[in-house]
């Protein structure tokens, strides 16, 4: 997906995928995700304007997002009626506010010093978001950026017959996932769940199920 893709979605305002409420998912697994975890720091990548950073933040943790469109990361801030500082990193301007950071700009220009420090990946509607010409670079930065031996990574992922319906978000199977990521971690399925029917626009353009699939990578 070109950035001029998602310039166009965030400026027209169609973003079907942004929660009005914090993830169920992410309330639901986050002890188990955290369970062994010291460690404080998550990214969030392809961030969009997710609650789900309040909701880290509000739980302890640091969070750093990254995403591309500027509307986005404004949105967050002045919706959630934070204060905010602004610099720019390189490529990236870089807002702040409180344990909050969000690199505005290309993911795949991050670097891996950006993410110091980070023990947690929260992917929720990320992989998912790329087609599958791009997902294997965005799994292979992934894996420059953290450190998969001191990392654990929360997937949230759909998967229906993308013959029906093209994407985004994608369908991505667990075979695909493995392909990804298995050289590294050792993938556990959290839930695998039937969400068609809190899904009606996806219903109307034909599929006959949706699964959404909740991963924990350690
Ligand atoms: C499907 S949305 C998911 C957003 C968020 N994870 C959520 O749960 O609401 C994907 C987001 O990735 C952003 N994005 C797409 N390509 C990107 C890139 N190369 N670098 C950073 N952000 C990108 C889009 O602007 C969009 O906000």
């Amino acid at each position: 997906m070109e950035s001029t893709f998602w310039y166009e979605r965030w400026k027209q305002g169609q973003i079907g995928f942004h929660g009005l409420e914090v993830n169920t998912w992410l309330i639901k697994y986050w002890p188990h995700v955290t369970k062994s975890m010291e460690n404080k720091k998550v990214f969030v990548p392809l961030c969009g304007k997710t609650l789900d950073m309040l909701w880290l933040q509000d739980e302890g943790y640091e969070v750093i997002g990254c995403e591309i469109s500027p509307i986005a990361v404004q949105d967050f801030f002045s919706h959630n009626k934070l204060e905010v500082s602004r610099t720019i990193e390189g490529e990236f301007e870089v807002w702040q506010s409180g344990n909050i950071t969000l690199y505005c700009g290309d993911f795949f220009a991050l670097k891996p010093e950006q993410l110091e420090g980070c023990g947690i990946i929260y992917d929720r509607a990320s992989l998912i978001a790329l087609p599958e010409s791009m997902r294997n670079q965005y799994a292979k930065h992934l894996l420059r950026l953290a450190q998969p031996q001191k990392t654990q990574i929360l997937l949230i992922t759909l998967e229906y017959d993308q013959e029906k319906m093209s994407g985004p978000p994608f369908s991505v199977s667990t075979e695909q996932i493995n392909d990804y990521y298995q050289q590294h971690f050792t993938i556990e399925c959290l839930s695998s769940k039937d969400v068609l029917n809190e899904a009606p626009n996806f219903k109307k353009r034909g599929l006959t199920h949706l699964t959404e699939n909740v991963l924990l990578l350690s």
